[in-house]
């Protein structure tokens, strides 16, 4: 009986306690908001993202907090909180595509939600109970479509609590783990193993392989004007004659040897297979200079990303100088002192220089652009010895008349006709965002990839959204032609002078480099290459992955089945087998959207026979672990982690 009275009495003394207590505020803009996540931009207090005053549907606000979809912050209350007020919607900056739903979650549950949201639209007033909730969090959706111009604030944002003060809880960090096992010591020829070069023109092409140093390379069947040097595995020179051959290569160190077949076409294509090097933009922006550009060239040499195919060094937007000279001449600014010698360092690597101009008067960074001085330029990138130009429109669209196809194509075909004018080859790769659909006619103008997307950013709902959404675009992907999703955000990225380590889960890492695998999509690694960690690496050389990108036949995944929470794709190789990869995608749902225990979620997805197109028995190999799982005859299944992928090979048995 005393026991039940004392229950009784502690049950309601706790029950009672936070109204003893005297009410106290926090604004959201006292808070830590390095434990907000954004995707896209920085957190501004008291400002919209992009650092002006607050403003929602033409009301002012003093304070509060300028965010971008996806947003989230996880706040814990220790059950102390009474009420979360705030004035929420579109910052009056946003783009007219702009849309998104702020939500208040409690303990993993939906407490308010605004409802799709538009530029202009009036701030909704929140005013949420939060009694007993232990973990809130506020969370900003993209609406359903994709972050564009997704400028939301928190206006006037507080929370009422009683006794303990409310803290921002971090987000949780999940631990890498490496999959790919350490490179043999033995001689592996890699990938890629085929090479397409004009006729007469510079051919550059490092023979991609691992093992032990030194190697000794040796081959037969060099086509008359190539020589291989035996000590690199560099092979130089020009071939006179159109024609395919093969060249059996052979790499020898004290532990052993390997021969591979190296498939060389002269005068057809280039780019017979997507391009994969490294390009300055998602980790150093405009801020990029020549010893930078130098240094990943170096890199790619000693951290053995070389060894992997990895070829190309992609100098971005931010090179050019203010003004041509008076015979109309581009050159490139202080930061770039000498671009022939960089592109002969590079070259001295077996490794191939890119560079980036606009067909407007300026370029997206606002640099000279190569507007009515296209033959020019080129010509002077050839001077130089550049081998890869993206062409990015920017400011041509002030100079287009309109969104015709033919004023879409024009630009690009012109600058087509002067790289075939000089004396190089330039892998040819068109930037316009996808306007147009240019994956249906990227190749008739003479590209050999385009990018099919805005610029991707490292968050899940940039990546998986880009990602994802290739499926319609797959039909035109073969060798010299290739779909660009963008780049790759791994590794130390920043887009400026300041980097800092992708947000991108180490899961969502493997989806990113498994998917961009799967699409057949140029590799281009976005990150500081002399700050590359061991996870990256092993994400970056993993051959069997890579060889799932540089399958001769070119042809690009689609996508077999999606559920609310998972995908699967397909990509048809070469040698019959087929590469599948199965996605834990997640809900997207905002209870999903937020990791409320910081555990790490599985899902089991199975690989059906028939949706797969697929029948009789297969060996099935993972290709990240590079193991084989055993042979299997009608079903397969597998755990998948959130937000990650199990990649497989199918070889029919
Ligand atoms: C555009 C492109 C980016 C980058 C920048 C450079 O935004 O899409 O990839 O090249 O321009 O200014």
């Amino acid at each position: 009986m005393k026991l039940k009275k004392m229950l009784l009495y502690a049950i309601v003394a706790t029950a009672f306690a936070g109204c003893n207590q005297p009410i106290k505020t926090i604004y959201l803009d006292e808070m830590d908001l390095s434990k907000m996540e954004i995707d896209w931009g920085e957190n501004q207090i008291n400002k919209s993202v992009d650092g002006n005053p607050l403003s929602i549907g033409g009301e002012r606000f003093e304070r509060g907090v300028g965010t971008h979809a996806e947003s989230k912050i996880l706040v814990n209350l220790h059950g102390k909180g009474k009420a979360f007020f705030a004035k929420a919607g579109l910052d009056d900056e946003s783009g007219d595509l702009a849309s998104v739903e702020f939500f208040v979650m409690g303990d993993g549950k939906i407490l308010w939600q605004s409802g799709l949201m538009k530029n202009g639209d009036p701030p909704k007033n929140v005013e949420v109970a939060l009694d007993g909730i232990q973990k809130m969090a506020l969370y900003v959706s993209d609406g359903g479509d994709y972050i564009h111009y997704d400028h939301a604030d928190w206006a006037n944002a507080y929370i009422e609590f009683y006794g303990e003060k409310p803290v921002p809880i971090e987000p949780v960090e999940h631990e890498t783990y490496i999959l790919t096992p350490p490179v043999p010591k033995t001689p592996r020829i890699n990938y890629p193993r085929v090479y397409g070069a004009g006729r007469d023109k510079p051919v550059i092409f490092r023979i991609p392989a691992s093992g032990e140093r030194p190697l000794k390379f040796s081959a037969s069947g060099l086509s008359k004007g190539l020589t291989l040097d035996a000590t690199t595995g560099i092979i130089t020179g020009k071939v006179a004659h159109p024609g395919s051959f093969d060249i059996r290569v052979t790499a020898e160190n004290d532990n052993g040897k390997d021969t591979q077949d190296i498939r060389i076409h002269i005068g057809h294509k280039l780019a017979l297979t997507p391009p994969m090097g490294w390009n300055s933009w998602n980790c150093w922006g405009l801020s990029v200079t020549q010893d930078q550009v130098k240094a990943a060239a170096d890199a790619f040499v000693n951290s053995g990303l070389a060894d992997h195919g990895w070829a190309f060094i992609n100098i971005d937007d931010g090179w050019e100088a203010a003004e041509r000279t008076n015979a109309g001449e581009l050159l490139s600014n202080e930061k770039f002192p000498d671009m022939k010698a960089l592109a002969d360092h590079v070259h001295a690597q077996g490794l191939k220089l890119g560079i980036y101009s606009s067909p407007g008067t300026e370029t997206c960074g606002g640099y000279l652009g190569s507007w009515e001085h296209e033959l020019q330029d080129a010509r002077t990138w050839a001077s130089w010895g550049i081998d890869y130009l993206k062409y990015d429109w920017c400011s041509y669209g002030k100079i287009a008349t309109d969104r015709s196809l033919e004023e879409l194509q024009k630009p690009y075909r012109i600058m087509r006709k002067c790289l075939d004018i000089v004396d190089r080859d330039i892998i040819y790769s068109l930037c316009q965002y996808g306007m147009g659909d240019v994956s249906v006619w990227g190749e008739e103008v003479g590209g050999n990839l385009w990018r099919t997307t805005g610029d991707i950013t490292d968050s899940w709902s940039s990546m998986a959204g880009i990602g994802f959404s290739q499926n319609k675009n797959s039909p035109f992907a073969k060798p010299g032609s290739w779909n660009d999703p963008d780049m790759l955000v791994v590794g130390q990225v920043g887009w400026g002078p300041d980097l800092r380590k992708t947000k991108l889960t180490p899961d969502e890492q493997y989806t990113h480099i498994s998917l961009w695998s799967m699409l057949a999509a140029p590799l281009l690694i976005g990150c500081d290459l002399s700050q590359l960690d061991d996870f990256t690496l092993s994400l970056l050389t993993n051959d069997e992955v890579i060889a799932v990108n540089q399958d001769p036949m070119g042809m690009q995944a689609t996508k077999v089945f999606q559920t609310d929470e998972t995908q699967g794709w397909k990509k048809e190789l070469l040698d019959g087998s087929i590469a599948i990869g199965l996605f834990y995608t997640g809900k997207a749902s905002p209870e999903e959207a937020i990791i409320w225990d910081g555990e790490i979620k599985t899902k089991t997805i199975s690989v059906s026979w028939d949706a797969f197109g697929i029948s009789g028995k297969q060996k099935v190999r993972d290709l990240w672990r590079q193991k084989d799982l055993g042979i299997f005859e009608d079903s397969f299944e597998s755990s998948v982690n959130y937000h990650g992928v199990v990649l497989l090979r199918f070889f029919p048995e």
